[in-house]
């Protein structure tokens, strides 16, 4: 199986059943914009819920805001990205045609050559002999591309505005404000979902590489004198985290280093509590979806990789058919974005101390993109079989649909009362699907293929002895229930709190 016909393969499913679409596709698609069908709509909605969860409501000290996305020039000029927020163009001479230069440069000679400078990537080109990968022309020296849509606010056009590149600035820019509403107590973290645009040179792969995208942030404030005094440090201390150092990406690493996070801080593999927190939360989020824990690790960025503002990035990357992805940026953006707004806005965001001290907090940046993970679920859960079925092993976390019904027969009753169980679970709140036509087998590959983690069949049985068959979706087994225990014996399975083995010998 080729690499690009794996992808390929998830792509097809996502439009024949309603994952994702190409925005604008009756038209030719947009480049790196798309929308998320029923399916995947759901499916979204609950990778966002469980982040919500985990990250934001679990927390005493943490609340998520929702900004605009389009902001003020003056924001952009302050946080670094009118100047630095670029990418490497490169030209061809002869078609025109414009690629991302470290990505050319990467498809040669399998090197990685993001961060370099504008000069070491012209000498690479140089040095390789490397020509436009589409029509073999000469390329044009290399040049900086700033990513950001630009726009005019106001009919006059008076003010330029730029579609926001993170989330993260209206949390910097609402700093004062939200520090009162947290009492000015550190440490407090403000959290935002929502989406993000980035004009990219060469958008690709699918909800990799789009150019709108959904991130979930937190900006985690804290005072750096007590970065090791996390409040809940001492909840994920066990938990252990994969982990790429410097060293052994210097040495050439196979296998990530396996260490709890306590004692990845204690030795000083990660720079503080705050970080290690976060890397065990979105490590036990992965494994929850259904990613396996040997796919994904966090790679201590190089210097150059880092972005602007950042001193030191632990970056969650994912072991796909396209290679190494990064799915999550972990950023330790120190002081830098406060400061930046506080001297461009002549306002001061020190917050005084219980012991009096002034603080300009610190911030630990945890940055999920949904599409990425949302691709990353897809990938890893996509099963195909000796059947010739194809299917989605997705955990009921994830699962679009969690339960479907089906109808024996459309006749006697049967279709009346598997209408009625479909609707009581979906009264009890889980996501039901009814399904009333075709063969029975049928149906099951349908449900399989869209990963519906069970299917409860209502025959002859259910109306003479009021009882249900259930299907499992991963071994196939079926067990009989009474009707009336249907309800919590899904929520029991789903759950993870019940085992089918176990009913079934019940049953
Ligand atoms: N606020 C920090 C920040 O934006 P980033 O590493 O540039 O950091 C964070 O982005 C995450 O956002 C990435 O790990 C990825 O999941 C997602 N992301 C970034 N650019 C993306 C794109 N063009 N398409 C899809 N997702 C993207």
């Amino acid at each position: 199986m080729s690499e690009e016909r794996f992808m390929d393969k998830i792509i097809e499913v996502c439009l024949r059943r309603g994952f994702v679409s190409p925005t604008a596709e009756i038209y030719g698609g947009a480049g790196g914009f798309y929308d998320y069908g029923p399916l995947g709509t759901l499916m979204r909605q609950k990778i966002i819920d469980l982040w919500r969860q985990s990250f934001v409501l679990d927390e005493d000290d943490i609340y998520e805001i929702t900004g605009s996305t389009l902001l003020p020039e003056a924001v952009f000029k302050a946080s670094g990205h009118l100047d630095s927020f670029d990418d490497p163009l490169v030209q061809c001479e002869k078609c025109k045609s414009m690629f991302k230069a470290d990505e050319v440069i990467k498809g040669v000679t399998g090197k990685s050559a993001e961060g370099l400078s504008l000069e070491e990537l012209d000498k690479l080109i140089a040095d390789n002999n490397i020509n436009c990968p589409s029509c073999e022309g000469t390329l044009a020296k290399t040049r900086d591309f700033n990513l950001m849509f630009k726009t005019e606010i106001g009919s006059t056009g008076g003010i330029n505005g730029y579609l926001r590149p993170e989330t993260a600035q209206n949390i910097f820019i609402n700093f004062k404000r939200l520090a009162n509403f947290m009492r000015n107590k550190l440490p407090f973290g403000v959290a935002q979902m929502g989406s993000s645009f980035r004009n990219e040179i060469s958008p690709r792969n699918f909800l990799i590489r789009g150019r709108e995208f959904e991130q979930m942030e937190i900006e985690m404030f804290y005072d750096q004198d007590k970065e090791n005094e996390h409040p809940r440090f001492h909840e994920v201390a066990d938990i252990e985290i994969n982990l790429v150092t410097r060293e052994m990406q210097e040495k050439g690493w196979k296998e990530p280093l396996k260490l709890t996070t306590e004692a990845a801080v204690d030795e000083g593999v990660i720079p503080n509590q705050y970080l290690a927190y976060y890397l065990a939360l979105e490590t036990e989020m992965l494994k929850a979806i259904g990613i396996p824990e040997d796919d994904f690790w966090f790679r201590h960025m190089q210097d150059h990789e880092a972005p602007h503002y950042s001193a030191g990035n632990f970056d969650l990357e994912a072991d796909l058919s396209l290679g190494h992805m990064e799915i999550v940026g972990n950023a330790l953006r120190t002081d830098y974005d406060l400061q930046k707004h506080a001297k461009a806005s002549k306002s001061t965001f020190e917050l005084t101390m219980p012991d009096g001290k002034k603080v300009v907090p610190h911030v630990f940046e945890p940055s999920l993109g949904v599409g990425r993970i949302f691709y990353t679920v897809l990938e890893k859960c996509y099963r195909e079989d000796e059947r010739g079925w194809t299917w989605f092993q997705f955990p009921p976390t994830v699962a679009p649909l969690e339960v479907a019904v089906f109808p024996l027969m459309k006749k006697d009753g049967l279709a009346e009362l598997a209408q009625e169980i479909h609707n009581e679970l979906k009264d009890a709140g889980y996501l039901s699907f009814y399904d009333g036509s075709g063969k029975i087998g049928k149906r099951y590959a349908r449900a399989d293929e869209i990963g519906i983690p069970y299917c409860v069949t209502v025959d002859y049985d259910s109306i003479k002895e009021f009882s249900v068959t259930i299907r499992d979706r991963d071994t196939m087994k079926q067990i009989k229930l009474p009707i009336e225990d249907l309800e919590i014996a899904i929520g029991e399975l789903m759950d993870g709190e019940a085992d089918f083995e176990e009913f079934n010998q019940e049953s």
